[in-house]
Protein backbone atom coordinates (compact mmCIF):
# COMPACT_ATOMS: atom_id res chain seq x y z
CA UNK A 1 0.00 0.00 0.00
CA UNK A 2 1.04 3.82 -0.33
CA UNK A 3 2.06 5.39 2.76
CA UNK A 4 2.51 8.58 4.19
CA UNK A 5 4.82 7.45 7.43
CA UNK A 6 8.45 8.01 6.09
CA UNK A 7 10.06 6.79 9.35
CA UNK A 8 10.32 7.23 12.83
CA UNK A 9 9.97 10.97 14.23
CA UNK A 10 10.84 11.25 17.65
CA UNK A 11 9.94 8.32 20.82
CA UNK A 12 9.22 9.73 24.48
CA UNK A 13 10.64 8.42 27.38
CA UNK A 14 9.19 9.55 31.27
CA UNK A 15 12.55 9.35 33.06
CA UNK A 16 12.90 10.21 36.57
CA UNK A 17 15.24 13.13 37.53
CA UNK A 18 15.88 15.66 34.81
CA UNK A 19 19.65 16.48 35.57
CA UNK A 20 19.85 12.76 35.65
CA UNK A 21 18.47 12.61 32.34
CA UNK A 22 20.37 15.20 30.94
CA UNK A 23 23.54 13.62 32.14
CA UNK A 24 23.05 10.36 30.70
CA UNK A 25 21.56 11.55 27.43
CA UNK A 26 24.49 13.66 26.66
CA UNK A 27 27.96 11.79 28.89
CA UNK A 28 26.79 8.25 28.02
CA UNK A 29 24.89 8.31 25.07
CA UNK A 30 26.50 11.25 23.59
CA UNK A 31 23.46 12.98 22.59
CA UNK A 32 23.23 16.76 21.71
CA UNK A 33 20.74 18.04 23.80
CA UNK A 34 18.26 20.25 21.27
CA UNK A 35 15.64 21.59 22.87
CA UNK A 36 15.13 22.57 26.83
CA UNK A 37 11.16 23.25 26.74
CA UNK A 38 8.15 21.63 28.54
CA UNK A 39 5.28 19.40 28.09
CA UNK A 40 2.11 20.76 26.74
CA UNK A 41 -0.29 19.39 27.88
CA UNK A 42 -1.98 19.16 31.64
CA UNK A 43 -1.33 22.11 34.65
CA UNK A 44 2.42 21.00 36.54
CA UNK A 45 4.88 22.27 34.73
CA UNK A 46 7.36 19.23 33.01
CA UNK A 47 10.47 19.59 31.59
CA UNK A 48 10.46 18.59 27.71
CA UNK A 49 14.34 17.53 26.71
CA UNK A 50 14.90 17.09 23.21
CA UNK A 51 18.24 14.93 22.41
CA UNK A 52 19.86 14.36 18.75
CA UNK A 53 22.38 13.69 16.68
CA UNK A 54 24.81 16.76 14.70
CA UNK A 55 22.21 17.82 12.81
CA UNK A 56 18.60 16.97 15.27
CA UNK A 57 17.22 14.78 12.15
CA UNK A 58 13.96 13.32 12.23
CA UNK A 59 14.16 10.33 12.92
CA UNK A 60 16.95 10.95 16.15
CA UNK A 61 15.17 12.69 18.53
CA UNK A 62 14.58 11.06 22.26
CA UNK A 63 12.20 13.50 24.03
CA UNK A 64 11.97 12.72 27.74
CA UNK A 65 9.39 14.32 30.63
CA UNK A 66 10.92 13.64 33.45
CA UNK A 67 8.47 13.00 35.55
CA UNK A 68 9.67 11.91 39.19
CA UNK A 69 6.13 12.58 40.88
CA UNK A 70 4.49 9.18 40.01
CA UNK A 71 6.34 6.24 39.14
CA UNK A 72 4.72 4.19 35.72
CA UNK A 73 4.96 0.27 35.38
CA UNK A 74 6.52 -0.93 32.64
CA UNK A 75 5.11 -3.87 30.53
CA UNK A 76 3.30 -5.43 27.38
CA UNK A 77 0.95 -2.72 25.16
CA UNK A 78 4.34 -0.04 25.10
CA UNK A 79 7.50 0.37 23.55
CA UNK A 80 9.96 -1.88 25.62
CA UNK A 81 13.17 -1.01 23.39
CA UNK A 82 14.60 2.05 21.36
CA UNK A 83 17.26 1.45 19.07
CA UNK A 84 19.71 3.81 17.90
CA UNK A 85 22.41 3.27 14.89
CA UNK A 86 25.62 2.41 15.75
CA UNK A 87 28.80 1.76 13.14
CA UNK A 88 29.82 -1.91 12.12
CA UNK A 89 32.29 -2.91 14.96
CA UNK A 90 31.74 -0.42 17.44
CA UNK A 91 29.95 -2.62 20.16
CA UNK A 92 32.99 -3.52 21.86
CA UNK A 93 33.89 0.55 22.36
CA UNK A 94 30.12 0.45 24.37
CA UNK A 95 30.80 -1.92 26.16
CA UNK A 96 33.76 -0.66 27.71
CA UNK A 97 32.39 3.03 27.61
CA UNK A 98 28.61 1.10 29.88
CA UNK A 99 31.02 -0.15 31.71
CA UNK A 100 33.46 3.00 32.81
CA UNK A 101 29.88 4.83 33.76
CA UNK A 102 28.69 2.06 35.76
CA UNK A 103 25.51 1.21 33.03
CA UNK A 104 23.61 -1.33 33.47
CA UNK A 105 23.88 -3.70 30.02
CA UNK A 106 23.21 -7.24 28.91
CA UNK A 107 26.38 -7.61 26.24
CA UNK A 108 26.81 -7.83 23.00
CA UNK A 109 24.15 -10.02 21.57
CA UNK A 110 22.77 -10.50 18.38
CA UNK A 111 19.82 -10.17 16.31
CA UNK A 112 18.45 -10.92 13.30
CA UNK A 113 22.25 -11.31 12.02
CA UNK A 114 23.18 -8.26 13.30
CA UNK A 115 24.96 -7.15 16.65
CA UNK A 116 23.71 -5.45 19.44
CA UNK A 117 24.05 -4.09 22.96
CA UNK A 118 21.17 -3.57 25.55
CA UNK A 119 21.36 -1.27 28.36
CA UNK A 120 19.31 0.31 30.99
CA UNK A 121 18.65 4.22 31.10
CA UNK A 122 19.09 4.93 35.09
CA UNK A 123 15.35 5.09 35.42
CA UNK A 124 14.73 1.61 33.57
CA UNK A 125 13.60 1.83 30.44
CA UNK A 126 15.84 -0.12 28.27
CA UNK A 127 17.93 1.50 24.97
CA UNK A 128 19.84 -0.51 22.60
CA UNK A 129 23.02 0.49 20.26
CA UNK A 130 22.72 -2.00 17.33
CA UNK A 131 25.25 -2.53 14.12
CA UNK A 132 23.84 -1.14 11.20
CA UNK A 133 26.25 -0.36 7.95
CA UNK A 134 25.75 2.79 5.66
CA UNK A 135 24.19 5.05 8.02
CA UNK A 136 25.35 8.52 6.57
CA UNK A 137 23.92 10.72 9.67
CA UNK A 138 25.83 12.84 11.04
CA UNK A 139 26.55 12.06 14.47
CA UNK A 140 27.21 14.60 17.76
CA UNK A 141 30.49 13.62 19.20
CA UNK A 142 31.98 14.00 22.61
CA UNK A 143 35.27 13.84 23.98
CA UNK A 144 34.71 10.27 24.75
CA UNK A 145 32.51 9.12 21.83
CA UNK A 146 34.61 9.61 18.28
CA UNK A 147 32.62 9.41 15.16
CA UNK A 148 33.61 5.68 14.69
CA UNK A 149 31.30 5.06 17.53
CA UNK A 150 28.62 7.37 17.66
CA UNK A 151 25.14 7.09 17.58
CA UNK A 152 23.46 8.24 13.34
CA UNK A 153 20.59 8.43 14.82
CA UNK A 154 17.40 5.65 15.31
CA UNK A 155 17.64 2.27 14.24
CA UNK A 156 13.62 1.43 15.56
CA UNK A 157 11.98 0.60 17.93
CA UNK A 158 10.42 -2.79 19.60
CA UNK A 159 7.02 -3.04 20.50
CA UNK A 160 5.86 -5.74 23.31
CA UNK A 161 2.70 -7.10 22.99
CA UNK A 162 0.54 -9.62 23.87
CA UNK A 163 -0.64 -10.45 20.85
CA UNK A 164 0.97 -10.37 17.42
CA UNK A 165 -1.74 -10.75 14.92
CA UNK A 166 -3.74 -7.48 15.64
CA UNK A 167 -0.59 -4.99 16.29
CA UNK A 168 0.85 -6.66 12.97
CA UNK A 169 -2.68 -5.55 10.99
CA UNK A 170 -2.25 -1.99 12.47
CA UNK A 171 1.42 -1.98 11.16
CA UNK A 172 0.69 -2.77 7.88
CA UNK A 173 -2.67 -1.50 7.27
CA UNK A 174 -3.15 1.36 9.31
CA UNK A 175 0.83 2.52 8.78
CA UNK A 176 1.96 0.70 5.90
CA UNK A 177 4.60 -1.13 7.08
CA UNK A 178 5.75 -4.45 5.50
CA UNK A 179 6.90 -7.59 7.27
CA UNK A 180 10.58 -8.66 6.81
CA UNK A 181 11.62 -11.57 9.15
CA UNK A 182 11.04 -13.22 12.50
CA UNK A 183 13.42 -13.87 14.93
CA UNK A 184 12.69 -15.91 17.52
CA UNK A 185 9.74 -13.99 19.36
CA UNK A 186 10.69 -11.05 17.67
CA UNK A 187 8.74 -9.53 14.58
CA UNK A 188 10.45 -7.24 12.06
CA UNK A 189 8.81 -4.70 10.09
CA UNK A 190 10.26 -1.97 7.84
CA UNK A 191 8.68 0.85 5.91
CA UNK A 192 9.06 0.58 2.75
CA UNK A 193 11.09 3.36 1.12
CA UNK A 194 12.61 4.86 4.30
CA UNK A 195 16.61 5.20 4.35
CA UNK A 196 16.66 5.18 8.24
CA UNK A 197 14.99 4.55 11.28
CA UNK A 198 12.41 2.38 9.99
CA UNK A 199 11.91 -0.65 11.53
CA UNK A 200 9.86 -1.43 13.95
CA UNK A 201 9.85 -5.06 15.95
CA UNK A 202 7.14 -6.63 17.70
CA UNK A 203 7.92 -8.43 20.38
CA UNK A 204 5.59 -11.51 21.49
CA UNK A 205 4.96 -11.38 25.45
CA UNK A 206 1.88 -13.44 25.63
CA UNK A 207 2.12 -13.50 29.90
CA UNK A 208 3.88 -9.83 30.59
CA UNK A 209 1.09 -7.44 32.24
CA UNK A 210 0.14 -4.85 30.38
CA UNK A 211 2.36 -1.37 31.39
CA UNK A 212 0.60 1.67 32.40
CA UNK A 213 -0.42 4.37 29.83
CA UNK A 214 -0.22 7.19 31.63
CA UNK A 215 2.92 10.15 32.59
CA UNK A 216 4.94 7.92 35.03
CA UNK A 217 8.93 7.50 35.83
CA UNK A 218 10.55 4.64 33.86
CA UNK A 219 8.40 4.22 31.39
CA UNK A 220 8.68 4.77 27.65
CA UNK A 221 5.09 6.77 26.75
CA UNK A 222 4.97 6.94 23.25
CA UNK A 223 6.35 6.53 19.45
CA UNK A 224 6.28 9.09 16.81
CA UNK A 225 6.38 8.52 13.24
CA UNK A 226 6.85 11.15 10.52
CA UNK A 227 4.34 12.47 7.79
CA UNK A 228 5.22 15.48 5.15
CA UNK A 229 2.28 17.71 6.14
CA UNK A 230 -0.56 18.62 8.31
CA UNK A 231 -2.73 17.68 4.84
CA UNK A 232 -1.17 14.25 5.90
CA UNK A 233 -2.13 14.24 9.23
CA UNK A 234 -5.58 14.77 8.31
CA UNK A 235 -5.38 11.84 5.58
CA UNK A 236 -4.05 9.90 8.06
CA UNK A 237 -6.43 10.18 10.96
CA UNK A 238 -9.21 9.54 7.99
CA UNK A 239 -7.33 6.47 7.24
CA UNK A 240 -7.33 4.92 10.54
CA UNK A 241 -11.07 6.37 11.04
CA UNK A 242 -11.85 4.28 8.01
CA UNK A 243 -10.56 1.24 9.51
CA UNK A 244 -12.15 1.43 12.34
CA UNK A 245 -9.54 3.14 14.64
CA UNK A 246 -12.21 5.42 15.57
CA UNK A 247 -10.08 7.27 18.55
CA UNK A 248 -7.62 9.42 16.81
CA UNK A 249 -6.95 12.65 18.38
CA UNK A 250 -7.31 16.06 16.97
CA UNK A 251 -4.35 17.96 15.44
CA UNK A 252 -2.25 19.53 18.35
CA UNK A 253 0.09 22.10 18.14
CA UNK A 254 3.34 21.03 19.71
CA UNK A 255 5.02 24.56 18.13
CA UNK A 256 8.05 22.71 16.63
CA UNK A 257 5.26 20.34 14.75
CA UNK A 258 1.82 19.56 14.78
CA UNK A 259 0.96 15.97 16.15
CA UNK A 260 -2.04 13.18 15.98
CA UNK A 261 -2.38 10.36 18.22
CA UNK A 262 -4.46 7.50 18.20
CA UNK A 263 -4.11 4.19 20.59
CA UNK A 264 -2.83 1.17 18.58
CA UNK A 265 -4.63 -2.02 19.28
CA UNK A 266 -1.77 -3.80 21.13
CA UNK A 267 -2.14 -1.24 23.78
CA UNK A 268 1.10 1.58 22.21
CA UNK A 269 0.57 4.78 21.84
CA UNK A 270 1.22 6.17 18.04
CA UNK A 271 1.16 9.76 17.03
CA UNK A 272 1.98 10.94 14.21
CA UNK A 273 3.91 14.14 13.25
CA UNK A 274 4.21 17.08 10.67
CA UNK A 275 7.31 19.00 11.25
CA UNK A 276 6.37 23.06 11.02
CA UNK A 277 8.99 24.59 8.59
CA UNK A 278 11.81 25.77 10.91
CA UNK A 279 11.26 22.70 13.05
CA UNK A 280 13.59 23.53 15.77
CA UNK A 281 15.33 26.37 14.73
CA UNK A 282 12.37 28.30 15.00
CA UNK A 283 13.23 29.55 18.45
CA UNK A 284 17.28 29.63 18.53
CA UNK A 285 20.00 29.39 16.34
CA UNK A 286 21.61 26.49 15.48
CA UNK A 287 24.46 26.92 17.79
CA UNK A 288 22.66 27.76 20.67
CA UNK A 289 20.23 24.55 20.29
CA UNK A 290 19.55 22.83 23.92
CA UNK A 291 21.54 26.03 25.91
CA UNK A 292 18.12 27.51 27.48
CA UNK A 293 14.70 27.01 28.47
CA UNK A 294 12.33 27.82 25.51
CA UNK A 295 8.47 28.48 25.93
CA UNK A 296 5.89 28.28 23.45
CA UNK A 297 5.11 31.54 22.79
CA UNK A 298 1.33 30.90 24.59
CA UNK A 299 3.53 30.09 27.79
CA UNK A 300 5.81 33.02 27.66
CA UNK A 301 3.49 35.10 30.13
CA UNK A 302 3.84 32.43 32.88
CA UNK A 303 7.48 31.61 32.82
CA UNK A 304 8.33 32.95 36.23
CA UNK A 305 5.54 30.65 37.41
CA UNK A 306 6.97 28.03 35.39
CA UNK A 307 10.58 28.29 36.29
CA UNK A 308 9.42 28.51 39.63
CA UNK A 309 7.99 25.06 40.01
CA UNK A 310 11.18 23.42 38.01
CA UNK A 311 14.25 22.01 38.93
CA UNK A 312 17.39 23.58 37.53
CA UNK A 313 19.67 22.17 35.38
CA UNK A 314 22.88 22.17 33.98
CA UNK A 315 23.49 21.88 30.44
CA UNK A 316 26.44 20.05 30.12
CA UNK A 317 29.82 21.25 28.07
CA UNK A 318 29.31 18.34 25.51
CA UNK A 319 26.55 20.27 24.06
CA UNK A 320 28.39 23.20 23.35
CA UNK A 321 29.29 23.13 19.58
CA UNK A 322 33.11 22.79 18.61
CA UNK A 323 34.56 22.71 14.61
CA UNK A 324 33.81 19.05 14.11
CA UNK A 325 30.80 19.47 15.34
CA UNK A 326 29.83 22.37 13.32
CA UNK A 327 26.84 22.53 10.48
CA UNK A 328 28.29 21.55 7.44
CA UNK A 329 26.43 24.58 5.51
CA UNK A 330 23.49 22.69 4.42
CA UNK A 331 20.63 23.48 6.84
CA UNK A 332 19.88 20.70 8.84
CA UNK A 333 16.88 18.52 7.99
CA UNK A 334 14.80 19.38 10.59
CA UNK A 335 15.11 23.17 8.78
CA UNK A 336 14.45 22.45 5.44
CA UNK A 337 11.14 23.71 4.04
CA UNK A 338 8.63 21.62 3.38
CA UNK A 339 8.26 20.06 -0.16
CA UNK A 340 4.15 20.43 0.23
CA UNK A 341 2.28 23.56 1.21
CA UNK A 342 1.36 23.51 4.83
CA UNK A 343 -1.83 24.86 4.59
CA UNK A 344 -3.35 23.32 1.63
CA UNK A 345 -6.08 22.39 3.99
CA UNK A 346 -7.73 24.41 6.67
CA UNK A 347 -6.31 22.62 10.17
CA UNK A 348 -7.71 23.37 13.29
CA UNK A 349 -5.11 22.57 15.59
CA UNK A 350 -5.21 21.93 19.33
CA UNK A 351 -3.56 23.81 22.37
CA UNK A 352 -3.78 23.39 26.37
CA UNK A 353 -3.36 26.29 28.28
CA UNK A 354 -2.70 25.78 31.76
CA UNK A 355 -2.79 28.67 34.46
CA UNK A 356 0.71 27.76 36.58
CA UNK A 357 0.31 30.02 39.24
CA UNK A 358 -2.49 28.57 40.44
CA UNK A 359 -0.16 25.86 41.24
CA UNK A 360 2.38 27.15 43.66
FE1 LIG B 1 5.49 12.96 20.85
Amino acid sequence: METLIRGIHHITLCPGGAQEDVDFFTAVLGQRLVKQTVLMDGSIPVYHFYYGNADADIGSVMTCFPYSRKPGRRGSGQISVTSYSVPEGSTEFWRDHLDRYGVEHDGIQERFGARYIRLRHPAGMSLELAESRGDTRRAWTTHEISGDAATRGFFGAVMSVRDVTEQEQFLTEALGFRKVGVDGHHHRFEIPGAEFCRTIELLHEPDLPPGSWTFGAGTTHHIAFNVETDDALLRQKALYEELGYTDASEVKDRFYFHSMYVRSPGGVLVECTANVPGGFYLDEDVDQLGRNLNLPPWYEDQRSDILAMLEPVVVPEANRPRPRNAPTGALPVAAMPIASPQNDSVVLLSRTRADFASRH
